[in-house]
Protein backbone atom coordinates (compact mmCIF):
# COMPACT_ATOMS: atom_id res chain seq x y z
CA UNK A 1 0.00 0.00 0.00
CA UNK A 2 1.49 2.98 -0.62
CA UNK A 3 2.71 6.44 1.19
CA UNK A 4 1.06 8.82 -0.62
CA UNK A 5 1.64 12.12 1.80
CA UNK A 6 3.23 13.37 4.84
CA UNK A 7 0.23 14.08 8.04
CA UNK A 8 1.71 17.45 7.90
CA UNK A 9 1.15 18.03 4.19
CA UNK A 10 -2.82 18.02 4.90
CA UNK A 11 -3.72 20.72 7.26
CA UNK A 12 -6.99 20.09 9.83
CA UNK A 13 -9.99 21.31 7.41
CA UNK A 14 -8.09 20.81 4.37
CA UNK A 15 -7.35 18.91 0.98
CA UNK A 16 -4.31 18.04 -0.96
CA UNK A 17 -4.60 16.20 -4.45
CA UNK A 18 -2.10 13.69 -4.85
CA UNK A 19 -1.50 11.43 -7.85
CA UNK A 20 -0.79 7.34 -7.59
CA UNK A 21 -0.20 6.09 -11.52
CA UNK A 22 -2.89 7.56 -12.63
CA UNK A 23 -5.43 7.85 -9.87
CA UNK A 24 -5.96 11.22 -8.97
CA UNK A 25 -6.57 11.40 -5.15
CA UNK A 26 -8.12 13.85 -2.88
CA UNK A 27 -6.68 13.76 0.79
CA UNK A 28 -9.55 15.66 3.40
CA UNK A 29 -8.83 15.67 6.94
CA UNK A 30 -11.58 16.37 8.87
CA UNK A 31 -10.78 17.80 12.35
CA UNK A 32 -7.76 14.89 12.59
CA UNK A 33 -9.42 11.72 10.81
CA UNK A 34 -7.68 11.31 7.00
CA UNK A 35 -10.28 10.69 4.59
CA UNK A 36 -9.11 9.39 0.73
CA UNK A 37 -11.91 10.08 -1.89
CA UNK A 38 -11.22 10.59 -5.39
CA UNK A 39 -10.35 13.61 -6.99
CA UNK A 40 -13.32 14.50 -9.44
CA UNK A 41 -17.00 15.00 -8.60
CA UNK A 42 -18.82 11.59 -10.53
CA UNK A 43 -21.77 13.79 -11.59
CA UNK A 44 -20.05 15.90 -14.33
CA UNK A 45 -16.38 15.63 -12.98
CA UNK A 46 -16.04 19.10 -11.22
CA UNK A 47 -12.31 19.44 -9.28
CA UNK A 48 -13.36 18.28 -6.03
CA UNK A 49 -10.13 19.72 -4.32
CA UNK A 50 -12.37 23.10 -4.30
CA UNK A 51 -15.28 21.67 -2.67
CA UNK A 52 -16.50 22.50 0.57
CA UNK A 53 -16.13 20.83 4.09
CA UNK A 54 -19.20 20.58 6.23
CA UNK A 55 -19.29 18.35 9.41
CA UNK A 56 -19.14 14.59 7.73
CA UNK A 57 -19.50 15.71 3.92
CA UNK A 58 -17.91 17.80 1.48
CA UNK A 59 -19.79 19.77 -1.56
CA UNK A 60 -19.13 19.59 -5.00
CA UNK A 61 -18.41 23.48 -5.87
CA UNK A 62 -20.65 22.89 -9.29
CA UNK A 63 -23.56 21.98 -8.34
CA UNK A 64 -23.28 21.27 -4.43
CA UNK A 65 -24.18 17.44 -4.50
CA UNK A 66 -23.23 16.16 -1.33
CA UNK A 67 -20.49 13.22 -0.41
CA UNK A 68 -20.36 11.23 2.66
CA UNK A 69 -16.71 11.08 3.65
CA UNK A 70 -16.95 7.65 5.50
CA UNK A 71 -18.38 6.28 2.36
CA UNK A 72 -18.70 8.67 -0.40
CA UNK A 73 -22.49 8.48 -0.71
CA UNK A 74 -24.42 10.72 -2.02
CA UNK A 75 -28.37 10.92 0.11
CA UNK A 76 -30.26 13.73 -2.66
CA UNK A 77 -28.42 12.08 -5.77
CA UNK A 78 -28.32 8.08 -4.50
CA UNK A 79 -27.20 6.82 -8.37
CA UNK A 80 -23.49 9.08 -7.87
CA UNK A 81 -20.89 7.40 -5.50
CA UNK A 82 -18.08 9.14 -4.93
CA UNK A 83 -14.87 6.66 -4.63
CA UNK A 84 -13.23 6.38 -1.34
CA UNK A 85 -10.43 4.32 -0.09
CA UNK A 86 -9.39 3.34 3.34
CA UNK A 87 -6.49 5.19 5.00
CA UNK A 88 -4.13 4.65 7.48
CA UNK A 89 -1.73 6.94 9.10
CA UNK A 90 1.49 5.37 10.48
CA UNK A 91 4.36 7.70 11.70
CA UNK A 92 3.32 10.56 10.69
CA UNK A 93 2.95 9.01 6.69
CA UNK A 94 -0.88 8.59 5.20
CA UNK A 95 -1.44 5.38 3.39
CA UNK A 96 -4.11 4.67 1.26
CA UNK A 97 -5.27 1.42 0.37
CA UNK A 98 -6.15 1.36 -2.72
CA UNK A 99 -7.06 -2.55 -3.20
S1 LIG B 1 -20.20 18.24 -11.16
FE1 LIG B 1 -20.27 17.90 -9.02
S2 LIG B 1 -22.35 18.12 -8.52
FE2 LIG B 1 -22.28 18.39 -10.66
Amino acid sequence: MPVVARLEEVQNLGKKLVTVGDQDILLINMKGVIYAVEGECPHQGAPLSGAVLKDTYLACPRHGYRFELKDGSCKEHPEFDLKTWPVRVENDEIIVDLG
